[in-house]
């Protein structure tokens, strides 16, 4: 079908899981073994309820927002999706260009080894002057692989790290290990250095054996002191480790589960919400200009970030959403997919009746169907 006639995200997989290829699709709709916490990613939105107020003028409605530090024409960014050309020849270039057009952030993926992906620098030329970018970290085993790797990033103007938490091993995607990695002479398609990874591993794993498991809080330091970039721990679960993450002085954490792909009966971001910022109210006032509290996973409509900002989010992730976008229509399925969300924006605020992001108030829903609460 034509671009117009996508009316929501959810569209955008409809088509995109018809035209791609059967390998893309695995690597990208897949997630940890049983896939319960991919679906629970979605229903625990319906489980959180608008309480709307009416009457109060909503002639004017601005739901622009500022994350750490940028100018965001929503408040939604948008999250790093590997190995975007598996999906389309020019991959996250969609996403850079249609973002720098329409004001929205994207945070840019780490240079994983293999040609299925844009490169670091490929992206930051793809931006225009000035547009803001983030940077998805995988923390490699070579510590000044990693140091080289950030500072570069810093010197060509990325504007936050975002150091992935959740991915010490990457999680079994069986929809994706049943793929095999291989060509059609039946050679393994991994790349130089990758050889301890078996064939039928799948995408997923063939790519990620650079990545460091002894990570821990005390390197947390070391990149502080390798970085003045704002530094975020995306994949934060629980209230102990949000405790730690602030007390190791980063500027913020993504609740995540990593889109379902990693442990699977784990909590959505949504769910971990309210006892996360419960228990940062604990260490000082709140909001905190200081530390950021990101949500994602599972987010396809702007109520859904709505509902997130209303629990206390600072701003919202969307992976998959975009990435389908720009498989089924290149970088006019990005330009769409983020029109969409800005006239469901528009839409909502109106009828919850909050007319900039800061009217968006714990009182306009009730989470009391959350397990967590
Ligand atoms: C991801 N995600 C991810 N995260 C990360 O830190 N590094 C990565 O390389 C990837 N790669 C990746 C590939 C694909 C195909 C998907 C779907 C996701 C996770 C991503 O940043 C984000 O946390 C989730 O996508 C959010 O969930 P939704 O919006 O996809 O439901």
């Amino acid at each position: 079908p034509p671009v117009d006639e996508m009316l929501n995200l959810h569209d955008f997989e409809a088509v995109a899981k018809a035209v791609l290829p059967a390998k893309a699709w695995a690597y990208y709709s897949s997630g940890g073994e049983d896939e319960i916490t991919i679906r629970e990613n979605r229903a625990a939105f319906q489980r959180v309820w608008f309480r709307p107020r009416v009457l109060r003028d909503v002639s004017h409605v601005d739901w622009s927002h500022i994350i750490l530090g940028q100018k965001s024409s929503m408040p939604v960014y948008i999250s790093a999706t590997a190995l975007g050309k598996l999906g389309h020849p020019d991959g996250e270039l969609n996403v850079t260009r249609a973002a720098g057009k329409h004001g929205v952030i994207q945070m840019s993926l780490d240079q994983i080894p293999t040609l299925a992906s844009c490169s670091f620098d490929e992206i930051v030329d793809a931006a225009q002057p000035g547009q803001p970018l983030f940077l998805q970290l995988y923390v490699n085993r070579d510590r000044e692989i990693t140091k080289r790797y950030v500072q570069h990033a810093e010197k060509r103007g990325i504007k936050a790290l975002f150091i992935t938490v959740d991915a010490p091993q990457l999680g079994r995607r069986e929809k994706d290990m049943r793929m095999k990695v291989v060509d059609d002479n039946g050679t393994a398609k991994v790349q130089d250095g990758q050889q301890d990874v078996k064939k039928n591993e799948g995408i997923s794993r063939a790519i990620s054996s650079f990545i460091d498991p002894s990570l821990s809080w005390k390197d947390m330091a070391w990149f502080r002191s390798i970085t003045n970039m704002p530094i975020i721990l995306k994949g934060i679960a629980t209230p102990e480790d949000a405790l730690l993450a602030y007390d190791a002085g980063v500027q913020g954490i993504v609740l995540s589960n990593h889109g379902g792909r990693q442990l699977d009966t784990s909590f959505s971001g949504l769910e971990n919400l309210p006892p996360i910022i419960a228990a940062l109210k604990t260490r000082g006032p709140w909001p905190n200009p200081n530390f950021s509290v990101f949500v994602d996973g599972g987010v396809r409509r702007a109520s859904d970030v709505l509902k997130a900002l209303a629990l206390g989010a600072s701003a919202v992730g969307i992976g998959r959403g975009f990435l389908y976008s720009f498989c089924a229509y290149g970088q006019e399925g990005v330009e769409k997919a983020i029109q969409i969300l800005h006239d469901e924006f528009q839409m909502n605020m109106r009828l919850i009746g909050a007319r900039s992001i800061n009217e968006i108030v714990a009182e306009m829903v009730d989470a009391s169907a959350l397990s967590s609460r």
